[in-house]
Formats: structure tokens, sequence, C-alpha cells
């Protein structure tokens, strides 16, 4: 009689017919509670670093020169990551890069003066003096350090424009903007509305801050008139650096002759620094480092600070094949950049301007190259369609 009783034991298996529902009524038993640590889903790890680099390039790009206080959209360099085709460095509705010192000038006036002196630069009645026509912009108390030196510090107290009495206080802008910002609006407001004055230099505007660097307060009237009217700034623009130009520095091999009086490298230096980003440095990158294994660095090249007519032939025409800078072979091309960026390359002043920046900063070091230099290396070579080799540059071609 015991086989009944066993079969009594197991009273549960024997009531139900099918055998799977048993176990799978065991299973769910023991499969309910987990206290496992899940991994992050790949798929959410890839999300989450497709946003942060989103967000890091978009940052990059549109960072408006992280001023606190003035949102400036020229700041931030678009066509730097996406060059238009063409060579065009605006396009319609984005914004423009290559903005001449006049359009950055008005976009600051907009942004920073206008709400006091109003868009007609003439200010308000009782409240804020005219910039139009007003004798301390472009007149009898005009002087470029005066103007510079009540715009960088502040001005406060009474004070006569135009025959009218004011007695406010302007905000000192020095912290707001930075000195080339300063050059182009006080280069705009002595020019706009009829003004008929000349330009201010970022240079001006860096020598000035530095002669006043102790000074915290804002000026008075008084304090302004003790800066004589025939003060001067260093770093005043030259009249015309196109027009007179050292004929003779083009010679070949020898290096050409230091920045002569009429040609003004640092002007030269400085606006190649704002042709820079959008043309060369797409490639050669902002630092100068270029992009290894693939573009080589501008930095410490002797193909950059050697030979001025070399430095002047290698972007009018590319060059092909594999090319050693440093201890790195680079394979090539370097894509001819006037295909790219002809608006830069094709222009001798402008050409000029980006190689003496190239050749000036980041700890480089070399002899002025002028738009007569290009002029003359350009119609040398102009009937040579290719790219340098790297043989080539190192026994450059001697002059025909
Ligand atoms: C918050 C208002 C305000 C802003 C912003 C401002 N100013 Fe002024 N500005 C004044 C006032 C007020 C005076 C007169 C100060 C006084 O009475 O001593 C003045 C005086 C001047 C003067 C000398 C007098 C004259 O009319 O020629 C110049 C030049 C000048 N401002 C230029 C600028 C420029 C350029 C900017 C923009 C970068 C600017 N200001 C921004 C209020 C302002
Ligand atoms: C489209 C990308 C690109 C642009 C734009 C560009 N380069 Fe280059 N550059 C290169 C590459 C790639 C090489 C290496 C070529 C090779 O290996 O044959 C190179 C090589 C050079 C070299 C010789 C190597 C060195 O680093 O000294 C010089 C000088 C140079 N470029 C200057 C310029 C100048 C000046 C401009 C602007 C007018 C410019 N490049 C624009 C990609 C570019």
């Amino acid at each position: 009689m015991s086989q009944p009783n066993e079969g009594q034991d197991r009273l549960d298996y024997q009531e139900t017919a099918d055998i799977t529902e048993v176990h799978a009524a065991i299973a769910r038993e023991h499969a309910e509670p987990s206290a496992d640590v899940t991994p992050i889903p790949t798929w959410l790890s890839i999300v989450c670093a497709a946003a942060l680099c989103w967000a890091g390039i978009y940052v990059g790009i549109f960072h408006g020169g992280f001023n606190p206080k003035v949102y400036n959209e020229y700041e931030s360099n678009p066509t730097a990551f996406f060059p238009l085709p063409g060579g065009a460095t605006s396009g319609p509705g984005g914004p423009a890069v290559e903005l001449t010192a006049l359009q950055l000038g008005e976009k600051v006036y907009k942004e920073v003066c206008q709400a006091c002196h109003q868009p007609t630069g003439l200010g308000q009645a009782g409240q804020f003096p005219a910039l139009a026509g007003s004798e301390w912009v472009d007149g009898s108390e005009y002087n470029e350090k005066r103007l510079v030196a009540i715009v960088l510090k502040g001005m406060k107290g009474p004070v006569t424009v135009k025959g009218a009495a004011y007695n406010g206080a302007m905000p000192p802008q020095e912290n707001a903007l930075k000195p080339n910002k300063l050059a182009a609006v006080l280069t705009y407001v002595r020019q706009a509305w009829g003004n008929k004055g000349g330009e201010i230099t970022e240079a001006q505007v860096i020598a000035a801050k530095k002669e006043f660097a102790d000074r915290s307060d804002q000026w008075t009237v008084e304090e302004i008139k003790k800066i004589p009217l025939d003060a001067k700034l260093e770093g005043a623009g030259a009249p015309s650096t196109q027009a007179k130009t050292e004929p003779k520095s083009g010679d070949t091999g020898k290096p050409a002759a230091p920045a002569t009086g009429s040609f003004d490298l640092a002007a030269s230096i400085q606006r190649g620094a704002t042709l820079y980003p959008t043309s060369c440095g797409t490639c050669h990158m902002p630092n100068g480092m270029g992009l290894p294994p693939v573009n080589p660095p501008l930095v410490g090249s002797e193909l950059v600070t050697g030979d001025a007519r070399r430095t002047i032939a290698i972007p009018l025409k590319g060059i092909n094949g594999p090319l050693k800078v440093g201890a790195t072979v680079f394979p090539g091309p370097m894509v001819p950049p006037a295909l790219m960026f002809p608006a830069v390359i094709n222009d001798d002043a402008k050409l000029a301007d980006v190689l003496n920046y190239v050749r000036n900063t980041w700890g480089n070091k070399a002899d002025a190259i002028t738009p007569e230099q290009v002029k003359k290396v350009r119609a040398e070579f102009a009937d040579r369609p290719a790219p340098w080799t790297e043989a080539e540059l190192l026994n450059f071609p001697p002059t025909k």
C-alpha cells in the first residue's frame, strides 16, 4: 500500500495533467525578484555621447565670443567648419564672417552705444550728447587719444557738445568690448552720419589701454582736456598700404628688406588675423598646429618662415604628394587654396596679409611680405598649373 501513499505526498504534481504548466509556475516564482546590476544599454550611451558631441560642436561654432555682456554672432565662425562653396565667406542670411571694420563697427554701435546715443547719432536732448558732428568725435576737441580714452573709461560730469550742456555719466566700455571692436565702433562713429574722421586701429586702442591701465575712474572733461590735441597713439593705420610698397623687396633668395617705412607689418598681420580663420585656418587650425596626420602645422615650419618667394608660391599652387614637416610625413595633397578661397588668395594685398600673419604668429618670426612681392610671384608662376612637389619645394626653382 505504499504506492498510493507516495502518490498522496506529491499531490500538487498529480493534480495537473500538463507537466509544462507546472514548470512554468515554478519558473515564474523564481524569476520574479531581481537584484542584478543592469548595464546602461549601448544604444543609450551612444545617444548620450552623440548629444554631448553635438553640444560641444554647437557651442564651438556659435560661441558668440563668450562675452557675457554682448552677444556678437560675428565672433562665431560657422564657415571655418563648413566652408561655403566657391570660397564665399558669407551666405545669404548667414552671418557674414569677413566683415569690414565699418560693418563690425556699425553692429557694435547698435548693440552697445545706440541705446544712449541713438540710431541717428544725435543723442537725446539734455541726456545723451550727440556723436554726429560732435567736436569730440570729429572736430575742434578731437584727438585720437582723447576719444579712445573717453570710450575706454567712460566720462562723467558737465560737458558741452555742439553748444548743448550735459551732465551725465557714460559707462566705461573697456571690459565690455575687445580692442578690435572698440576700434571698429570708433572708426564707425567717426565716419557715420556725415562725420568725416579717419580710422582708429586696434593697435591704437591697445596702446591706450596700456597707457591708462592704472586708471579706474570715469574721466571728467577737465581731465580729458589735459590730453593735448596733438597727442598720438602708437599703431595708427598706414594711409594706404597698397599704394606705397617697397618695390625692390620682392627679390628671391635673399631675405626681403625688413618692413620698410611705408609698409606697416603690424597692421598687415592684424588684417591677416581676420582672414586666416576662414582660409588657411580651416585646415591648419586656428592655433596653426594643423590636424595631423592630414594637415601639417604652420608653427615652426621652415616652409612658412623661410624664403618669402616660396612661401607665397605654396598657397598659389598647392602641394601634391607626401611632404615631411618636422618628423611627420604628410600624405598630401594641399588643394590649391585659390580654388577654395579665391577672395583671399587672388587678392595680392589679402594674401600678403594672411601670410604675414602666419609668418609672425605662434612664435613664428619672419620679414614682411608686401603685396608687390605677391604680385611678382603670381606673375612668375602664372603659366604653371601643377601643384608643387616636395622635391621642388626643397630645391625651390630660382627666378627665371
Ligand atoms: C548708458 C548710456 C551710454 C552708452 C551705452 C554710451 N554712451 Fe557715450 N556718453 C553717454 C553720456 C551720458 C555722455 C556724456 C557724459 C558726460 O556728461 O560727461 C557720453 C559721452 C560720449 C562721448 C563724448 C561726448 C560726445 O558726444 O562726443 C563720446 C565720444 C561717446 N560717448 C561715445 C560712445 C560710444 C562710441 C559708445 C559705444 C561704444 C558709447 N558712447 C556708449 C552715454 C552713453
Ligand atoms: C584644404 C586644406 C588646406 C588649406 C585650406 C590650406 N592648406 Fe596648407 N597644407 C594642407 C595640406 C594637406 C598640406 C600638406 C601637403 C602635402 O603633404 O603634400 C599643407 C601644407 C602647407 C605648407 C607646407 C608644410 C608646412 O606645414 O609648412 C604650407 C607652408 C602651407 N600649407 C600653407 C598654407 C597657407 C598659407 C594656406 C592659406 C593661404 C593654406 N596652407 C591653406 C592643407 C591645406
